[in-house]
């Protein structure tokens, strides 16, 4: 596609003698529609000129030649220079680059050779899959499906919580009361009651509290019960995880979690160790980051066991040694900025290449909150996204049982399932990511207005003109003139800046 943004920077360092990126880079789309496709700001430079933006604007207007160029009109704004492209061009390209890339349009290889990680949805097995959840999934799929369409070695990873001392309780509360809960039928459901009764008693009682630990020392070192059972949370949480993936349409290419560094460990602490950083605090041993302003980051307890950190640090030196990565990004909830901030700090110990040692970003996102406050597994009172979904495929199920009576059951079963889905899919992406959220089951199911339902109604209804249509005007017969209208205009401006907004999006996150 012809690339006018470009095309416009060219036009003006010809006549100001500035980097071409640089007058590239503050280039913009004009809000108001009616000033224009692109507007070049001057009170960006009118610090250097030393001049009123006003001036240098109509001093570059003047100086500049638009003639033999996909420009048509230059007009002086305040201290704005607007510039109004040629539809027919625009029309044109945007045509033909679609004729020529199909399902590939907006697509580009500008990641070539690069490898991108993003870690996204990560829960904790054996406790509810809640909608704080949903939004690291969407937003983790997301943003790897943009970075796949740029062209870039792109590898999701689902870090499951599945090891720490909860399990050693969960374990033992097992053993004690496995035979009274159903855990193939409601895995999570039944895990957690087991959990909230055993850290219960664990708080009356500090002998039960050391057999958890002991166990969770056994799971450690390997003990076959332990981990078989172990082995078994695991499992069959991730089938009930899946159910919930497979609706979404959710996929990963590694599910190595926590458990998986388990052993990795042992290599993180030698590393830092001969640093010389690696210093003892009651019993402890922690990095030191009272220069960076952050509390020190712990990498073993005074019991010997490591902790989240020390396994997220193992993972990072894994994930840089196994894929070399460029980019390595985390989709969680600000909530854990600080621990991000001391993991990637702790990180630079590590000895990975600065390259991918720079590509470690936390992407955060708000929290959802209900209204009564924050969710908690041992208040019980969570929205489960599993409840969320079929509640929305409900509704859309009697909106179209009043609606129409045309479709058989399986079609109305079917259209609800992807209208329902869409709308929750839709609704998380379109929000303010860093924002927190109140969950509102009546703004999370509102169908009206712009909407998933909505964007999949115009998908429809354009479908259907085309079958009318039955066949695609060869590229060349196709009348230019036809498609001037305002709308119609529109409609093409946005296509044309789809593969720069999926560009922004990835830049700006
Ligand atoms: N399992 C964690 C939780 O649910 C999130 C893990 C985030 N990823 C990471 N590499 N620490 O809070």
């Amino acid at each position: 596609m012809i690339d006018f943004k470009n095309e416009i920077a060219k036009i003006i360092t010809a006549s100001v003698n500035i980097n071409i990126d640089e007058i590239e880079s503050y280039i913009e789309i004009p809000k108001d529609k009616e000033m224009g496709d692109y507007a070049f700001p001057c009170f960006k430079l009118a610090k250097n000129l030393k001049k009123a933006p006003q001036v240098i604007a109509e001093e570059i207007k003047n100086s500049i030649d638009i003639q033999n160029t996909n420009i048509e009109q230059v007009i002086v704004s305040g201290g704005y220079i607007n510039f109004i492209v040629s539809k027919e061009v625009m029309i044109k390209t945007v045509l033909e680059e679609i004729n020529e890339k199909g399902d590939k349009f907006g697509h580009n290889e500008k990641g070539k050779g690069k490898t991108v990680i993003v870690e996204y949805s990560s829960p904790n097995i054996a406790k509810p899959f809640h909608i704080g959840h949903l939004r690291t999934t969407l937003i983790g799929r997301a943003l790897y499906n943009m970075y796949k369409a740029q062209g870039y070695n792109t590898i999701s990873i689902n870090h499951l919580g599945d090891y720490g001392t909860q399990f050693g309780k969960l374990i033992e509360g097992y053993k004690r009361w496995g035979q009274e809960y159903n855990i193939y039928e409601n895995p999570i459901e039944e895990l957690t009651k087991i959990y909230i009764r055993i850290n219960n008693l664990c708080k009356e009682d500090e002998n039960v509290l050391n057999m958890c630990r002991e166990n969770f020392k056994k799971l450690e070192q390997g003990e076959k019960y332990c981990v078989e059972l172990w082995k078994k949370f695991r499992e069959v949480s991730l089938k009930e995880f899946y159910r919930i993936y497979d609706l979404l349409g959710i996929k990963f290419d590694s599910l190595n979690g926590e458990a998986f560094y388990s052993d990795k460990t042992d290599e993180v602490i030698s590393i830092l160790d001969k640093t010389g950083k690696l210093i003892e605090s009651d019993g402890a041993k922690i990095i030191d980051l009272e220069e960076q302003n952050m509390p020190p980051c712990i990498i073993c307890k005074s019991n010997g066991s490591t902790i989240y950190a020390t396994r997220d640090l193992a993972a990072i030196l894994y994930r840089a040694r196994t894929y070399d990565f460029d980019k390595c990004i985390y989709v969680v909830a600000y909530e854990q900025n600080l621990h991000f901030k001391q993991i990637f700090e702790v990180a630079k110990l590590l000895g990975i290449s600065q390259k991918s040692l720079q590509g470690l970003e936390h992407v955060a996102y708000g929290m959802v909150h209900l209204k009564e406050g924050k969710m908690s597994t041992r208040e019980g009172n969570i929205i489960k996204v599993e409840d969320l979904l079929k509640e929305s495929i409900a509704r859309v199920e009697k909106v179209i049982e009043e609606k129409d009576n045309e479709l058989t059951e399986e079609e109305k079963q079917d259209t609800a399932k992807k209208v329902g889905i869409g709308a929750i899919i839709f609704n998380d992406l379109s929000g303010n990511r860093i924002k927190d959220e109140i969950f509102d089951w009546d703004v999370m199911l509102n169908f009206s207005g712009e909407t998933g339902p909505y964007v999949q109604y115009t998908y429809v209804r354009a479908k259907s003109v085309l079958n009318k249509v039955l066949y695609t005007p060869e590229l060349e017969k196709v009348n230019i003139n036809n498609l001037q209208k305002k709308e119609e205009i529109e409609i093409i401006k946005l296509l044309y800046s789809y593969e720069s907004t999926i560009n922004q999006a990835i830049r700006k996150k």
